[in-house]
């Protein structure tokens, strides 16, 4: 498959998954990986990624130049260029300006292998300052736009550099780019689908775990589910799930969970009702961090107590996906891989077990991909996000059973309503929110006095930033009738018109 070296870009996992797509496997990993590393992974091209630094900084990042003169291709992209091209003995200009945005890409020469199926001239997406003013011995510019140097080459080495983004959908013809460097000059072959996925997963779970028991926390989303049916389907009743009641999960999230997972698939999940503890333990507490933080802490003593009662469990099972492994081996150091979600927490210390986190290598999207294959019905695999501490977050102020039993019911309402609009899947993440403000209503002939509740819907592709979602009056005015009507404890309803940043998806 393909390498690539991490340099920093936020665009990172976009080169990964656009070669994934085009059936080929592509790792990332961190820039200061090991020359002796890289020849034992024996990739079939590797890729320099762009990064924010300029190569002048001091402690800019860098490699050593022996990864030339390996024999494998090499494309370096953005500060990837600029990095090939100072370190082979051309030159960078250091800019003051960015250039940032569109641009017009020229090719020179369309019969280069690097250009198959792409016009002379198309737009590209460019995030820089610095850029290539003179090329290093051996390389020759083959496309460029207005203000810069696009792509250069030393064909003979299989050297390739560009200065624009194509891992982004604004350059028209990028997937086209990294198709033509994976097949035409990497000559890698397809051999990455979902489908062998799950075969060599299943013949890996099996082989690891022998006659061992394996345990998995099961919270119904969708990466702790596909890991547990995709290591059922491995060693079946070898695997116990453990389901915990928070009591704040949605309306019925248990039953759901129990009759998808544990009456379809057969595997065996005990469901630890937990609700008093942790109601318990959040009473009087209101700051949203302190709140996390005990919901955290509950889940993993909880988790712990039932681990203990399996005797001979010797694997823990763990939904972890790839952005989370990228996430905690990042090059930004340590304070960029501080995650607060309590489902990535690795082992605790003293434990007597192993790991088994069998979509590791895996995107979402293909997490998803492989959810369908073992036919676990869509309605659970496109499920929005559900944050680990739950409704806890999303009641401000203190927490308690009576407002939980509240925003269960209104949430439930929401969602429904948005799956009778056929729009559940139109937005990312919707939801309600429980404020602890009282207002006034009238309801017949009496006076009410009761909460005030916040529709929040938002639309994103990857949680980093976010619009909220422009949904249709008539269905706010039908969700709104039916939340006051229905639920008692609520008497006015909002609309969250905020977008991320500067607000963020939950109100806490
Ligand atoms: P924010 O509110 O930061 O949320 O815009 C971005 C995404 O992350 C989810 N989220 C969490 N998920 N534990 C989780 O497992 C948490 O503590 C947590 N906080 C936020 C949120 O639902 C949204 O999808």
């Amino acid at each position: 498959g393909i390498v690539i070296l991490d340099f920093g870009s936020q665009y990172n996992q976009l080169i990964a998954r656009r070669v994934r797509e085009k059936g080929v496997y592509a790792e990332i990993v961190p820039y200061f990986t090991k020359i002796e590393k890289l020849k034992e992974i024996k990739p079939k091209g590797i890729i320099l990624s762009g990064g924010p630094a300029s190569v002048y900084a001091k402690e800019a990042p860098t490699i050593s130049k022996e990864i030339y003169e390996l024999g494998i291709p090499v494309l370096g992209i953005c500060y990837g260029m600029q990095l090939t091209t100072h370190l082979l003995g051309g030159e960078v200009a250091r800019a003051d300006k960015q250039e940032f945005g569109k641009a017009d890409l020229i090719i020179e020469d369309k019969s280069l292998p690097i250009f198959k199926n792409m016009p002379k001239a198309s737009q590209v997406w460019m995030s820089h300052a610095d850029h290539v003013t003179k090329l290093p011995e051996g390389f020759k510019k083959i496309a460029y736009t207005d203000s810069s140097i696009a792509v250069i080459a030393n064909m003979e080495k299989n050297i390739y550099a560009v200065q624009f983004h194509p891992e982004v959908t604004h350059s028209i013809y990028g997937s086209e780019f990294l198709g033509n460097f994976v097949f035409s000059i990497c000559k890698c072959e397809k051999n990455w689908d979902m489908g062998n996925y799950i075969e060599k997963a299943v013949a890996d779970i099996k082989e690891k775990v022998g006659d061992k028991e394996v345990i998995l926390g099961l919270s119904g989303g969708v990466d702790s589910s596909v890991a547990a049916v995709l290591i059922h389907k491995a060693i079946g009743d070898q695997l116990t799930c453990i389901f915990v009641d928070t009591g704040l999960l949605r309306k019925n999230e248990a039953e759901k969970v129990m009759e998808t997972y544990g009456k379809n698939y057969n595997i065996k999940i005990k469901c630890v009702d937990a609700s008093e503890r942790f109601l318990g333990n959040l009473k009087g507490v209101t700051d949203p961090e302190k709140k996390r933080k005990t919901i955290g802490k509950d889940f993993i003593e909880v988790f712990n107590e039932e681990k203990k009662k399996l005797k001979n469990a010797k694997f823990l099972a763990q939904g972890t996906i790839y952005p989370d492994v990228i996430e905690s081996q990042s090059v930004k150091g340590p304070s960029a891989t501080i995650k607060s979600h309590h489902n990535v927490g690795g082992l605790p210390e003293g434990m007597d077990f192993e790991l088994l986190e069998p979509l590791r290598e895996l995107f979402k999207d293909e997490v998803r991909k492989v959810g369908r294959e073992l036919g676990i019905p869509d309605h659970m695999i496109d499920r929005h996000p559900f944050p680990g501490p739950g409704l806890g977050i999303r009641i401000l102020g203190e927490v308690t059973k009576e407002k939980a039993d509240i925003l269960r019911e209104a949430d439930d309402i929401f969602i429904k309503e948005l799956w009778n609009h056929a729009l559940y899947n139109k937005v990312s993440q919707a939801f309600v929110v429980l404020l602890p403000v009282k207002s006034v209503g009238v309801m017949g002939d009496e006076r009410t006095y009761e909460y005030t509740a916040v529709l929040r819907s938002a639309d994103t592709t990857d949680f980093m930033t976010a619009t909220w979602s422009h949904l249709p009056y008539e269905f706010l005015e039908k969700v709104s009738n039916r939340i006051i009507n229905e639920v008692k404890g609520i008497n006015r309803l909002a609309y969250d018109i905020s977008s991320k940043p500067p607000a963020t998806i939950e109100w806490e």
